[in-house]
């Protein structure tokens, strides 16, 4: 039996030994199966066009990962300001919004597209984390595993509070299974990463993004982004040696 004395400094040692022995595994045992595209598709670039019938030209059961950061209104709702659009926002409420309908259909697209087990990342804001995106999944084969909180290390919009951080959801399609599948285990669940939105007012972050593709996705992998906006996600692609596809209604 440990004296009290070992007992504690067993405690105190034990984060630093579970850093040095890894009980993860870092193999990746899943496959992505080879990439055929119709020609209209170059990957690497910004491809401007309607993300909906982007997805409807991309074969089934074909990629390991996906992002999707929607355009919609529920902050700003929720908010209701009153003056959005007129003396706040206006880069903001120039987009074009998605319905819920329209989002499920996105989900629905890349629902099929991905391979059995691949991710999706979901960005989505506090209103729709609190209240629920269950109903958006309906009738697909992707279900919550895990959510990272961004830390964007700068507050804006609020009345009541500041607000400083937004939300990735990790989505993934059946079979739900982690081992053989995510192969990074650095990652926390809060990240911190300042990121410039002079280019776009909701870009995201481009190094949060890189781990979470590299952790679900081998080199040379495609990894789809159907309303990429800045294209962070085209950044995060190559920064780890994917391929990327994606486009937005701006291009
Ligand atoms: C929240 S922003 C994406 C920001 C992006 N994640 C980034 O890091 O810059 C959503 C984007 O969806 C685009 N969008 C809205 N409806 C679309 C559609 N039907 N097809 C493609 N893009 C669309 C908007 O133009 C906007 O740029």
């Amino acid at each position: 039996m440990p004296s009290n004395v070992e007992a504690v400094h067993d405690a105190v040692d034990e984060p630093a030994r579970a850093r040095s022995r890894t009980v993860y595994s870092a193999n990746r045992t899943l496959r992505a199966p080879e990439l055929t595209l119709p020609e209209a598709l170059i990957p690497d670039t910004r491809l401007k066009m309607d993300g909906l019938a982007f997805l409807s030209m991309l074969p089934a059961d074909t990629f390991p990962v996906a992002f999707l950061d929607p355009q919609y209104r529920g902050v700003l709702e929720k908010l209701a300001y009153g003056n959005e659009g007129r003396n706040r926002g206006r880069r903001r409420s120039a987009l074009a919004q998605m319905s819920v309908a329209t989002i499920m259909e996105f989900l629905h697209g890349i629902d099929r597209t991905l391979i059995p087990s691949g991710h999706l990342f979901l960005w989505v804001d506090k209103f729709h984390l609190c209240e629920g995106i269950l109903p958006w999944l309906k009738e697909t084969d992707l279900a919550i595993v895990d959510l990272v909180t961004w830390d964007k290390g700068t507050f804006g919009m609020g009345y009541r509070t500041r607000r400083r951080a937004e939300y990735c959801l990790v989505l993934q399609k059946k079979p739900h299974r982690a081992k053989g599948v995510w192969k990074v285990h650095t990652i926390t669940d809060v990240v911190m990463e300042k990121v410039s939105q002079r280019e776009h007012p909701h870009a995201k972050p481009v190094n949060l993004q890189g781990q979470l593709l590299a952790a679900v996705s081998n080199e040379g992998d495609c990894v789809i982004d159907p309303a990429a906006g800045s294209f962070s996600v085209l950044q995060a692609a190559q920064n780890h040696g994917r391929m990327f596809l994606g486009c937005d209604l701006n291009g």
